[in-house]
């Protein structure tokens, strides 16, 4: 393709440098338009627009390919750990062994909490959802662990990052032992990442808790699947929120906040409420038909990038099978549902046409439920998961020497200048 776009609105013709990414479409650089042509454009949800340049996450939507670094999505859930996607993601290549063993030394030991830390969640009433618990404890991190909110240091910039992938685990635990009113678990130093999670999520003083390895590799699998995925919402709301130099523990609660809407992270939820309301595989040709109709959307269906099958799901659905398996239950009727579903929306006219393949959470609903949790705390594990993801691209945008405020612009629609009336001269 051309190294220049021409651009021509009226008497003025404007070119546009053409950039290459490594691979992807190319991209029009139209950071110069406005001051050469007086026009902005117009781009509401970002359909066309790239609002950084990232060396992270690439994914080919119409192909279902995502690679993290160049490794892609299949390789690294079957052959990787959580904590070597993490280093990955952080840093932009694979550990070696070395590396590796400190990495996982340096999570292991920032997962503990400021003890005062703990009376937060105290002030939330027992039936808070675990998702508003998440985004006021995260935020608060910025008040305990003032020794790495300088964002211009890049020694703090990594520690926080550091802080934020260990800590999580433990605030998401606790935000789900104060809504059973259980004792906090503390996280042991001995237990690999999904293990300490699963332990401070599961365990009780009154008895031992004793890890299951199938479970252990499906929960860090899970993990692994949701540790990226580029520019979504949850991660340009991180970017758009460090642009102004806020603090990254700030940031991170932004994303939290952006992730809870149930067309984002919140999708995993709904998705396993609609199947369990759907309840048997009779209902569905009914079911289909409101949302043909358009009285509600099939929650874990369609996504803004993949026009294709999401290879997250892929990996889920084998992932969903073997946790299902495992814990007795693959007789499970939701996940009669849930095949039934997805063999009929994928021949049927309406979801073809439209591009509308399962997305990741269609299986992850189920198998988070086979593992143990109440859907109010699917979206949190999604958060523990993703936080690494924000954090890498908070970190890349810092490091990058261009990165500029976000600030979009509109087309104003509104009055046009007018004279102030007063209340007593109003009709
Ligand atoms: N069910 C039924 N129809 C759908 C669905 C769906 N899940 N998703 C999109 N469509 C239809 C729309 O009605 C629209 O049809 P039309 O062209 O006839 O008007 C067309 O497909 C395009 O839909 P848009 O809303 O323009 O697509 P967009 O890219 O904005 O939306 C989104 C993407 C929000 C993910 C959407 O597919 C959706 O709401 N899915 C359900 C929620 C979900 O599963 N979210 C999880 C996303 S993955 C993640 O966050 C990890």
């Amino acid at each position: 393709m051309a190294d220049t776009a021409k651009f021509t609105i009226g008497d003025k013709s404007v070119d546009l440098p053409v950039l290459k990414g490594t691979v992807g479409p190319d991209v029009v650089d139209i950071r110069k338009l406005y001051a050469q042509s007086d026009v902005f454009t117009f781009d509401p949800g970002y359909t066309s627009t790239a609002s950084c340049e990232s060396k992270i996450t690439f994914i080919d939507g119409d192909e279902g390919i995502l690679l993290h670094r160049g490794y892609p999505i299949e390789q690294l859930a079957e052959q990787s750990t959580f904590l070597e996607v993490c280093y990955l993601l952080l840093h932009g290549e694979l550990p070696s062994a070395t590396e590796y063993a400190n990495f996982e030394h340096t999570i292991t030991y920032h997962t503990m909490l400021h003890e005062q830390f703990d009376r937060f969640f105290q002030g939330f009433r027992r039936d808070a959802h675990p998702m508003a618990i998440m985004v006021g404890a995260v935020g608060a991190l910025s008040a305990f662990y003032h020794d790495s909110t300088n964002v211009e240091d890049p020694t703090q910039r990594l520690i926080s990052s550091h802080r934020l992938i260990a800590k999580m685990p433990t605030i998401a635990a606790r935000a789900y032992k104060y809504s059973l009113g259980q004792p906090f678990v503390h996280p042991r130093n001995d237990l690999s990442y999904a293990e300490n999670f699963l332990r401070m999520c599961f365990s009780v003083p009154a008895e031992d808790w004793k890890p299951n390895p199938v479970l252990t590799r499906a929960m860090d699998r899970i993990f692994i699947l949701h540790a990226d995925h580029e520019q979504n919402a949850s991660t340009s709301t991180v970017r758009n929120a460090g642009s102004s130099g806020a603090n990254p523990f700030a940031c991170i609660a932004a994303g939290i906040a952006c992730l809870w809407g149930p067309a984002h992270g919140g999708a995993n939820e709904e998705c396993l409420n609609m199947l369990q309301e759907i309840g048997t595989v009779d209902k569905i040709p009914e079911f289909v038909k409101g949302v043909k109709s358009r009285d509600y959307r099939l929650m874990g269906f369609g996504h803004r990038v993949y026009k294709n099958y999401d290879p997250r799901a892929k990996v889920m659905q084998t992932t969903c099978h073997e946790v299902l398996k495992e814990v007795g239950r693959d007789d499970d009727p939701l996940l009669k549902v849930a095949l039934e579903l997805e063999r009929i929306a994928l021949s049927d006219e309406y979801f073809v046409s439209r591009k509308l393949y399962p997305n990741v959470d269609f299986y992850s609903g189920i198998t988070l439920r086979a593992l143990g949790f109440p859907s109010e705390m699917f979206t949190v594990l999604f958060a523990v998961a993703r936080t690494v993801g924000w954090i890498s691209q908070w970190k890349e945008m810092i490091d990058d020497p261009n990165y500029k405020i976000s600030r979009p612009r509109q087309i104003y629609t509104g009055s046009a200048k007018r004279a102030f009336v007063p209340v007593s001269k109003r009709g």
